[in-house]
């Protein structure tokens, strides 16, 4: 993965990036940042306890006004979406036990006086359309990953605003608070 990044860099002329593989925990050992992004990474840290403690590392490596750009798994979101494949007859999409979701009211209460959250997206058009529609019309059958169809559903999402919530994954835009 590094050298495949490494590769795009190397064509892209950026200087000021490079890629590191490390524990997230040990993130405490470089200097401070004006963005952290950890996408699909928190939801693989076993307690909300542990998952807290990441969160205040990463608070304190944030320069002042920085930003904290955090894709992870919502468990109310894939209640509602659950919810939504219930009234289609779909059965409820199960998170395999090394993906643990955040509860959204414990996630949003701990950013108090942390950080002002900017913008949040579940993707919503994206999973309606690949999790419900696509599985609704193809069924009996199985929906395939490298379905077109899944690839409109990316499409459209990345066109049109993202208006209700429902999605295995939110997008948090978070601003440091100082
Ligand atoms: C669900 S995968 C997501 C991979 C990729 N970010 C994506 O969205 O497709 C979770 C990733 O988190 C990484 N991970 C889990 N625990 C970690 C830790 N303590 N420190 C750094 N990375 C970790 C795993 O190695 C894995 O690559």
């Amino acid at each position: 993965m590094i050298s495949k990044a490494n590769e795009l860099l190397y064509k892209s002329k950026l200087t000021n990036v490079s890629f590191k593989h490390m524990d997230i925990n040990n993130i405490d050992t470089f200097g401070n940042f004006d963005v952290i992004i950890s996408k699909r990474c928190l939801i693989n840290i076993p307690t909300w306890k542990a998952k807290k403690d990441i969160i205040d590392i990463i608070y304190d490596k944030l320069n002042p006004g920085g930003h904290f750009i955090m894709i992870e798994a919502s468990q109310q979101g894939l209640d509602r979406l659950n919810k939504l494949r219930q009234q289609f007859k779909l059965n409820p999409i199960e998170v395999v036990w090394h993906n643990e979701s955040f509860n959204e009211q414990e996630l949003f209460n701990y950013f108090n006086f942390k950080f002002n959250v900017m913008r949040k997206t579940h993707f919503s058009l994206y999973y309606i359309i690949s999790r419900v529609f696509y599985p609704y019309i193809i069924a009996p059958y199985e929906p395939q990953h490298a379905s077109p169809l899944n690839k409109i559903a990316a499409k459209l999402h990345r066109k049109l605003p993202d208006l209700y919530n429902y999605g295995l994954h939110m997008c948090l835009d978070l601003e440091k608070i100082e």
